[in-house]
């Protein structure tokens, strides 16, 4: 029994807003140290009232359609992300709610930027066990929501999305390899440092982070992880037809190839336009690159997450 992608589908709320409207919007910055630092030329924010389940919704029914399925084959649901609409319940429940399907099993994964190759891991496992048929895995993130829009080395790096795929049990792969990697040590270079206790908020609820030392550990873990997958499936990562790293940063998805020797031209690029959308990132990506014909049937496709954790991980699937 293996698992198999059958469908993508992706969701981006609103207009773009450009490097130039964040500095028009009052904060101190410009589109030079952005996009020359980030390689960032826009992204997309939700509204206020846009949660992630809504944003998960658009691109859930996407993927359902692409995949030419319905609500009710759906027996998993998993959401990866770092943005849930409540603490409880679930983003998956509310999705769930929110599509009307009944009985599937249902819950988020929380591993920020590598939180869709876990919850595609996951919903393998699921799948191979023979336990799940048909699994929608969706990464879906507010980060404008838990920006300090005061600090100017955070808040222009982060944009809204949603990115879903289908999953299904097939005879053949499908999902080749997967590896999945955390260490908590690291926990302090990216976070959001509060809570909420008896009604009030305790400690910081805005996300920090130490640029450099994730910039550091993320070309490293992410060039380990992709030789680890491929070597798992027993292939070199010259035989990958498409990287798709998370994209957080033009520099750090440029240094992994660079260690990994993979040209940029086998690279998906979307931080240009979407920012980091943390667990959204890779599904977006993915769903750009199958829609748009560069991706095509029997190529082999190298997923790659890192973030908050520190987390990181990696699938290799065929398409
Ligand atoms: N606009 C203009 N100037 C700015 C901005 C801004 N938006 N932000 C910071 N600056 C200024 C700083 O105030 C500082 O000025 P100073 O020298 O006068 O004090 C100067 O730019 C340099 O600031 P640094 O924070 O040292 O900038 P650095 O060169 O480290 O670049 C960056 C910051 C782009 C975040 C870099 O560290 C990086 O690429 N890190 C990777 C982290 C990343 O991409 N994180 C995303 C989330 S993590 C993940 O998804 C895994």
């Amino acid at each position: 029994m293996y698992s198999r992608l059958i469908g993508t589908g992706s969701y981006l709320p609103g207009p773009a807003v450009t490097n130039d409207d964040l500095a028009r919007r009052g904060i101190d910055t410009n589109d030079e140290w952005i996009s020359s630092r980030t390689g960032i030329k826009f992204r997309h924010l939700a509204a206020e009232n846009q949660t992630s389940s809504d944003l998960a919704l658009e691109a859930s029914q996407r993927a359902l359609a692409a995949a030419g399925r319905q609500v009710a084959d759906l027996d998993l649901i998993i959401v990866a992300t770092s943005t849930p609409d409540y603490i409880f319940p679930s983003t998956a429940c509310l999705l769930q709610g929110k599509l009307g399907n009944q009985g599937a099993t249902a819950f988020d994964v929380q591993a920020v930027c590598s939180g869709f190759v876990y919850a595609l891991t996951i919903a393998d496992k699921f799948i191979r066990s023979g336990s799940h048929r048909c699994a929608l895995v969706v990464g879906a993130e507010v980060f404008s929501h838990i920006l300090d829009w005061t600090d100017r080395g955070t808040c222009v790096l982060f944009g809204d999305g949603a990115g879903a795929v289908i999953l299904e049990a097939a005879d053949q792969p499908g999902l080749l390899a997967t590896a999945l990697h955390a260490d908590g040590a690291h926990h302090g270079i990216l976070s959001v440092p509060g809570s909420i206790n008896n009604g009030q908020v305790t400690g910081d609820p805005f996300l920090r982070m130490d640029g450099q030392a994730v910039f550091k550990f993320a070309v490293r873990v992410l060039a380990e992880v992709a030789g680890e997958c491929c070597a798992a499936a027993g292939i070199d990562a010259s035989q990958v037809d498409w990287l798709i790293p998370h994209q957080a940063n033009i520099r750090i998805i440029e240094a992994t190839a660079k260690k990994l020797k993979t040209s940029m031209e086998k690279v998906v690029v979307t931080v240009d336009r979407h920012g980091n959308t943390s667990a959204a990132s890779v599904p977006l990506a993915l769903d750009e690159a199958i829609r748009d014909g560069r991706i095509r049937s029997g190529q082999k496709i190298l997923l790659e997450g890192v973030g908050g954790g520190f987390t990181w991980g990696a699938v290799l699937l065929e398409y």
